[in-house]
């Protein structure tokens, strides 16, 4: 097996309901009577061409229809798992959407119950300590965010931290300083999704006005060269998705990826699969296509690895005995 696999790593930007395979869509699609707009599996998996993020978000919206009860939320964050550790991963911060979840009618009871009794058990079962961060969706608002943000309140011991997805243009991070500013006097870690279609100014504000301790993507941040000094200085770690950030058009192809220009700045980056299942490639495969058309050396993915432990939220001293 190659070394982009076998590498022990951690996987630091991963949406769970990215991460549902069309066998599964189809499998609780019949347990919970959801009628689903595609015919077959095949049929659903020849959907994933996608031309920018939005036409992503309609299909991962979608799709994410079928999940329902608790058990379906631990089905699905068992199945990441237990393919996580195939591909080396032996420490996962996942992100989840609750606001996507709430607006379909499930309760956020409901969902927290589900994945927390996958994760409970993720390090006997399979090896992987974990983390959870909620997400809030950009495109729905800074109140929406704040509401939700209240409705979180009692479950705030199963929520490690906080971040943002979902449309990024048109949906400045700034917009969201008042729910950041409450999480982060509340003690949870804050990240959020910048510069992925967005432009470098979202990168500046998400730092400068959020406060994050790492970026989602930044990808962009390579348009200004003011920026990437920043976030060398003070090492904010980047998570970086690149099979993501080539289906969803924001590189027009691996060999082209912008990275090398990010280690070159001397940015610490790390690399994620971000919806794997969407994207053709989990955790592992996006190390081993990124070696493929980048022809980075071992030394390279080597010290992706090991910043993947040092951007985590993990402890130093668990941290240090996972490099
Ligand atoms: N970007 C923004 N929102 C998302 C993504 C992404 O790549 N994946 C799931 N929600
Ligand atoms: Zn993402």
């Amino acid at each position: 097996m190659s070394l982009g696999l076998t590498l022990p790593k951690a996987e630091l930007h991963l949406h769970i309901e990215g991460t549902i395979e069309p066998e599964l869509v189809f499998g609780l699609a019949r347990r919970n009577g959801v009628e689903l707009p595609f015919a077959t599996v095949d049929d659903l998996r020849r959907r994933y061409v996608f031309d920018d993020l939005q036409s992503f978000l309609d299909l991962y919206y979608l799709s994410m229809a079928v999940l329902r009860t608790a058990q379906d939320f631990t089905d699905l964050t068992d199945a990441y798992l237990a393919k996580a550790r195939e591909q080396g991963v032996r420490h996962a911060e996942i992100f989840f959407d609750p606001q996507a979840h709430v607006s379909r009618g499930v309760p956020l009871a409901e969902v927290l119950t589900g994945l927390t009794e996958s994760l409970r058990t993720s390090r006997e079962r399979f090896g992987i300590s974990t983390r959870l961060i909620a997400c809030f969706l950009r495109d729905l608002g800074p109140q929406e965010a704040l509401a939700t943000w209240e409705t979180l309140q009692p479950h705030l011991e199963h929520i490690d931290g906080i971040g943002l997805d979902s449309a990024e243009v048109g949906h400045p991070p700034q917009l969201f300083e008042p729910v950041f500013t409450r999480a982060r006097e509340a003690g949870l870690h804050v990240v959020a999704h910048a510069g992925e279609e967005g432009p470098p100014e979202y990168v500046w504000q998400a730092i400068d006005v959020l406060g994050v301790e790492r970026v989602d993507h930044g990808i962009r941040s390579v348009e200004d060269g003011a920026l990437l000094k920043r976030l060398a200085a003070d090492r904010t770690p980047l998570t970086v998705c690149p099979l993501s950030n080539v289906r969803l058009r924001c590189v027009p192809e691996l060999s082209r990826h912008p990275l090398p220009r990010l280690l070159e700045a001397g940015v610490l980056v790390t690399i994620n699969s971000d919806d794997p299942s969407y994207f053709g490639g989990y955790v592992g495969e996006n190390f081993t296509a990124l070696q493929e058309a980048l022809k980075l050396d071992d030394s390279v993915l080597r010290q992706f690895a090991a910043d993947s432990f040092r951007a985590s939220f993990l402890p130093e001293a668990e941290r240090d005995a996972l490099i």
